[in-house]
């Protein structure tokens, strides 16, 4: 693999320079060049977060799948490394598609999908890669370690793939993406003593019709009591305001049955309320926090930095931490990014019913902006992002107090971005857990590219929109009495 290596990493040192800065993001990790997709590998090795992506390095649309690398000390500053995986053998020849990493003896193990695509006949099986020094990687010679044989008869080889590795009670145990014959979402489970010798276990969790045609990106982790089943289903029906992206996201909340292999499910509920968000993985970090990170991004839809001839496409979601609260999985900004955030200036004050305010100057390409509103009933308040004084609107956040909804749109801001979804989508509507109608707190986070906005410390909202010429105001304005407790804007530095 090391030609595959050196060529990729070759032509990244000497393209990486001609990417076209405009759109490129401050503190969200990106590719240097070329294409990226789901995170991969995402671990806590040795002082550094490592995250590794699916990554196409020649063109900014996807192609054969190598794996980037990139670590960082606190989740914000990115420090690139070598490419890990490329294809080269006969049995991942078209592609190394997503999979996760884990310490085994004291190496770095990586366990991905060996892709391989001849004339549409696909096959997709497991292997592993392994390293000394985190950063250089060989293919094992046992190679592939999960293949036909393991799942004849329980599952399709063409859909078999992103093993997410685990290590539970002394055994090592890997969750596998897959489908049944009549096209519905299944996660297998496999158990191996070593990390190196596997075999079917079971199947930990079937999906009903409707619930997805394929599950993707499978993880499983224990979490507060619980454990927590997250994955990416390919056309999930939509229910209410939830899933209405083509690829979706769900969390799944309940017990292991590690006997029968079997997820015994309490709850489950879309992952992210936004446009862009797909694939998540998660590592544990040295403190025990479980920390989230997704492709932010959407399959099937145009991506305007690649339309433009900028070079590149595709981001990682700021890293989230994880909780679970009431049989939710909660998301905050991590205490490592915390850490990062620089009190810049704050305003405070009330509306009135129909009053507006507009603060000039507010917006910055990096920032991170908390609000906390205190309403009456009947509120529905806006927040204009973005906006100018001669066109108020940007980026628009509606909160329908009453209905515990908060809404972003992206309409009318930057390119245009459009799916396969019907109809043609620009906004999200999510539904608040909150426990108090009348109370909101939201924490925006916005890069040059995208913003994710944080709701309650619980639920969050990601969306890129590509827009060059933002304006710097915020406009607010309610139907009814608002208090704005504070509303701040951190630098991050
Ligand atoms: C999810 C996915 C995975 C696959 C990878 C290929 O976005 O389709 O299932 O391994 O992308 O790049």
């Amino acid at each position: 693999m090391q030609e595959q290596i050196s060529r990729a990493n070759s032509y990244i040192a000497q393209q990486a320079p001609q990417v076209n800065p405009r759109f490129r993001h401050g503190y969200h990790l990106m590719p240097p060049v070329g294409w990226m997709n789901d995170p991969n590998g995402f671990i806590y090795y040795e002082g550094y977060y490592h995250l590794f992506y699916q990554f196409y390095p020649y063109d900014s649309v996807w192609g054969p799948m190598h794996w980037g690398h990139a670590r960082s000390k606190d989740l914000i500053h990115w420090e690139e490394l070598p490419v890990a995986l490329a294809p080269s053998e006969p049995y991942d020849q078209s592609g190394c598609f997503s999979g996760s990493a884990l310490v085994i003896e004291n190496q770095l193990v990586l366990m991905y999908t060996g892709h391989v695509d001849i004339a549409g006949q696909v096959t997709q099986t497991q292997c592993l890669a392994v390293s000394n020094d985190g950063i250089s990687f060989r293919k094992y010679e046992g190679n592939p370690v999960i293949s036909h044989a393991h799942i004849k008869g329980i599952a399709d080889i063409a859909d078999c793939r992103d093993p997410k590795i685990l290590k539970h009670d002394g055994q090592y145990y890997s969750v596998v993406a897959s489908k049944t014959v009549d096209n519905r979402g299944q996660i297998l489970l496999f158990q191996s003593a070593n990390g190196f010798d596997w075999e079917f276990k079971s199947v930990l969790l079937e999906g009903q019709a409707g619930q997805g045609i394929m599950w993707e990106c499978p993880d499983l982790f224990p979490l507060d009591g619980k454990w927590v089943l997250i994955m990416s289903p390919i056309e999930r029906e939509r229910a209410g305001n939830a899933y209405w992206n083509l690829n979706s996201t769900v969390a799944y909340i309940g017990q292991m049955d590690w006997d029968s292999g079997h997820f015994q499910v309490e709850n489950q509920h879309e992952i992210d309320g936004g446009l862009d968000f797909y694939a998540p993985q998660t590592c544990l970090n040295s403190e025990n926090e479980r920390i989230m990170v997704a492709w932010m991004q959407m399959w099937q839809r145009n991506m305007p930095p690649h339309e433009l001839g900028d070079g590149w496409a595709g981001a990682m979601t700021l890293p989230r931490k994880l909780g679970v609260i009431d049989n939710r999985l909660c998301q905050s900004i991590p205490s490592p990014v915390l850490a990062q955030l620089r009190c810049d200036k704050s305003w405070q004050g009330q509306l009135g019913p129909g009053q507006e305010h507009y603060l000039s100057d507010w917006v910055k390409p990096q920032q991170v902006l908390k609000l906390k509103l205190d309403a009456l009933p009947g509120a529905v308040f806006q927040l204009q992002y973005g906006g100018k004084a001669n066109q108020p609107q940007g980026l628009t956040l509606t909160w329908q107090a009453d209905q515990d909804h908060l809404s972003v749109s992206r309409e009318g801001v930057g390119h245009r971005i459009i799916g396969k979804e019907e109809p043609y989508q620009d906004s999200r509507q999510l539904d608040l857990w909150s426990s108090d109608s009348y109370k909101l707190e939201l924490e925006i986070v916005r890069d040059t590219s995208s913003i994710e906005v944080f709701v309650n410390q619980q639920q969050v909202m990601s969306f890129t929109f590509y827009a060059e010429g933002l304006g710097t105001g915020i406009g607010l304005v309610s139907s009814q009495l608002v208090k704005v407790e504070n509303l701040t804007n951190y630098s991050l530095i």
